[in-house]
């Protein structure tokens, strides 16, 4: 994305000024508005062939077994080998589900991209149109406008790991049904289990609403610090929303700078402990 775009991205946010990960640079306002989205569909490669398919209790247990004996911030970590194959195993597995009737309509299953590593997990709601189509997550106009959202805090798209509730697009993009949410909900829970990422971001309402389990308009639950699994949760604007709504765009700002303060909260805490 050029220099320009990206501008008009932020300006879309209401961010005046955005600090690069090592030294603060003022950019200037750009004196532009953002576009209605217009999808851009691209047809990407389908996914991989079959292999044999361990169950869900076999990933889930070897995950088990693996987080137990290698802790995420231990020293010794296992085999980069066995990880990538339980994430292969995992992907596989999703890619095969037929637990409810979105199997029928999917292109292909959308799992999830970014650093296994990560420090930041995003979970957004369900793959749209693009997404269905590539494969991958947030790879529409909403997703480019999260890619610059991330920039906004120093995080490269890269960096961070990227996810749905949803693995298929359910129909004309309406809102995931309680039992599609169940019938998916187990690879999520894995995906967070691999990576124990150090905070999470629920992009959106529906995400917020089913991660949390609760009715709470988003309202009520941005800026507070959630928990899912032990893990600090924090509800952010959905970029769709953001694109719709002018009048929101600053508050997308503001959830990412609460985001961002509590990550550093968390970083110092750990810090202390580690010297102490
Ligand atoms: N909206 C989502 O919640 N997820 C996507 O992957 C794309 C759009």
């Amino acid at each position: 994305m050029d220099n320009a775009t990206r501008l008009q991205y932020l300006e879309a946010m209401g961010i005046d000024a955005w600090l690069p990960r090592h030294q603060p640079v003022v950019i200037p306002r750009a004196a532009v508005y953002l576009e209605n989205p217009v999808e851009n569909v691209e047809r990407l490669e389908q996914p991989e062939g079959r292999q044999d398919v361990p169950s869900k209790q076999t990933v889930s247990s070897v995950i088990e077994t693996v987080n137990a004996e290698f802790p995420r911030h231990s020293v010794s970590s296992p085999s980069s080998h066995a990880n990538d194959q339980i994430w292969r195993d995992l992907q596989h597995e999703v890619s095969l589900c037929q637990a409810c009737s979105l199997c029928k309509t999917r292109t292909q299953t959308v799992f999830g991209v970014g650093n296994k590593q990560a420090s930041w997990m995003l979970i957004g709601e369900a793959p749209g149109q693009n997404e269905d189509l590539q494969g991958e997550p947030f790879v529409g106009k909403a997703g480019q406008l999260l890619t610059e959202m991330l920039r906004a805090i120093s995080l490269k798209r890269e960096e961070v790991y990227i996810a749905n509730m949803l693995k298929c697009r359910p129909p004309n993009n309406r809102d995931p049904q309680t039992e599609e949410v169940a019938a998916c909900k187990n690879f999520l829970q894995q995906q967070i289990e691999l990576i124990q990422p150090k905070i999470i971001l629920a992009v959106g309402r529906i995400a917020a609403q089913n991660l949390l389990d609760t009715q709470q308009p988003l309202a009520k639950l941005r800026g507070v610090q959630h928990q899912l699994h032990n893990i600090p949760l924090i509800v952010i604007h959905h970029p769709a929303y953001l694109l719709r709504s002018l009048l929101e765009k600053a508050k997308a700002w503001s959830d990412l700078q609460f985001a961002l303060s509590v990550y550093q909260k968390l970083e110092k805490l750990n810090h202390v402990e580690t010297v102490t």
